[in-house]
């Protein structure tokens, strides 16, 4: 779940790189011969940000979410919830990622046990038009109590009619392999109990976790969980690597981290679910390179460089690879925010959704 004491990553160097087609548009005959309404009902789906929601919750997922190639390039944030926000701050800050940053997703970190509360993500994310990266977290103090967020989440989104139409994947997080939360095999049975669970709401399952958490599992059998998970969530943090430096030229590190999962993830659809560079250590927060730099410079270089690399990010993986900013704010985790804990951009930030 902290991704702090990752001590060696001495990653495999990959050359191959998947290159997914682009989807084609639409035969431009057929464009020209329907009419406005079917046109539109053809180029808006959710959550993009031409798509106005529906005034009542429609009667299927036909047509509904956008193609999965259409989310590449940046995303959306990453949003802590153990801070039990309420259902007005929910609002206001997905309203404000959608509106502010183009963001078309929020992807939650840590966990809030308040009763209702994915109802009022459900509420706030219906509202602001944007996506939602669920998890069922398993944190440190309780074994067991991920079993009742996970009991309760599924509950959820069974029962919450708008659930499905908000809710893009139910991730396993955070790190489970890397912490030894479950062994690859118990993990894997999970994600399969998840996938019957919800395959009538169409939500794909995942396991958001670095490849470093699959690589030391390799001998317990991590890759029968990326056969198992249905999109790839992955944790791309290359300011931990013995070879960082600066969040400028980290690309190297990025890429190898990225070719783990295209080489081992089947195709699969990539997002760097918990993905940034931190403008501060503290303990839990170190290096393991003495040049790696942690500022609020090198935090903004490190995502203009993944901005820079847009062209990339369209084609790669199992058609395009979307990235999330981690985080937020610094109040959900001291150093990676966007905003400061004054509420307050750190540098300039409106990256790409396309190119
Ligand atoms: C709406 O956005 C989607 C996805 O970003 C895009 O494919 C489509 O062309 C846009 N439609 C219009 C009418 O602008
Ligand atoms: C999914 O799991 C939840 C929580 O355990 C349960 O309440 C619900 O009945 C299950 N639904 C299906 C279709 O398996």
């Amino acid at each position: 779940m902290l991704f702090s004491v990752l001590a060696s990553v001495a990653l495999g160097c990959f050359l191959l790189e998947g290159v997914a087609a682009v989807p084609s548009q639409l035969d431009p005959i057929v464009r020209l011969n329907s009419d406005l309404s079917s046109k539109k009902a053809a180029t808006s789906c959710f959550p993009s940000l031409n798509f106005t929601m529906p005034s009542s919750v429609p009667s299927s997922l036909d047509n509904w979410w956008c193609s999965m190639s259409t989310e590449y390039a940046f995303v959306g944030f990453s949003y802590e919830v153990t801070a039990c926000q309420s259902l007005s701050a929910l609002k206001k800050d997905f309203l404000d990622i959608k509106k502010t940053f183009e963001g078309r997703y929020v992807r939650l970190y840590g966990a809030c046990d308040r009763k209702g509360f994915y109802d009022d993500i459900v509420n706030a994310a219906w509202q602001a038009g944007i996506g939602v990266h669920a998890l069922i977290w398993f944190g440190w103090e309780d074994p067991n109590i991920w079993k009742t967020r996970r009991d309760t989440l599924l509950a959820s989104l069974h029962s919450n009619p708008k659930a499905k139409f908000v809710t893009r994947a139910l991730q396993f997080g955070s790190e489970p392999l890397y912490d030894y939360a479950l062994s690859a095999s118990d993990l894997t049975k999970q994600i399969n109990k998840a996938k019957a669970n919800l395959s009538s709401l169409q939500i794909p399952v995942t396991v958001s976790e670095m490849p470093y958490g699959y690589q030391e599992r390799a001998g317990d059998g991590s890759q029968n969980v990326l056969n198992a998970i249905d999109i790839i969530d992955a944790h791309v943090l290359p300011f931990f690597s013995t070879e960082a430096t600066f969040g400028s030229k980290s690309w190297s590190i990025v890429k190898e981290y990225i070719n783990y999962f295209i080489d081992n993830g089947n195709g699969k659809k990539i997002y760097l679910s918990q993905n940034g560079w931190p403008s501060t250590t503290y303990p839990g927060v170190e290096p393991n390179s003495p040049s790696a730099v942690a500022d609020v410079k090198n935090e903004q270089d490190y995502f203009k460089l993944l901005d820079h690399n847009c062209a990339y990010f369209k084609t790669a993986g199992g058609g395009g690879i979307g990235w999330f900013a981690h985080i937020y704010s610094d109040n959900q985790e001291p150093g990676y925010g966007i905003y400061g804990t004054n509420g307050k951009l750190k540098f300039p930030f409106s990256p790409q959704i396309s190119c």
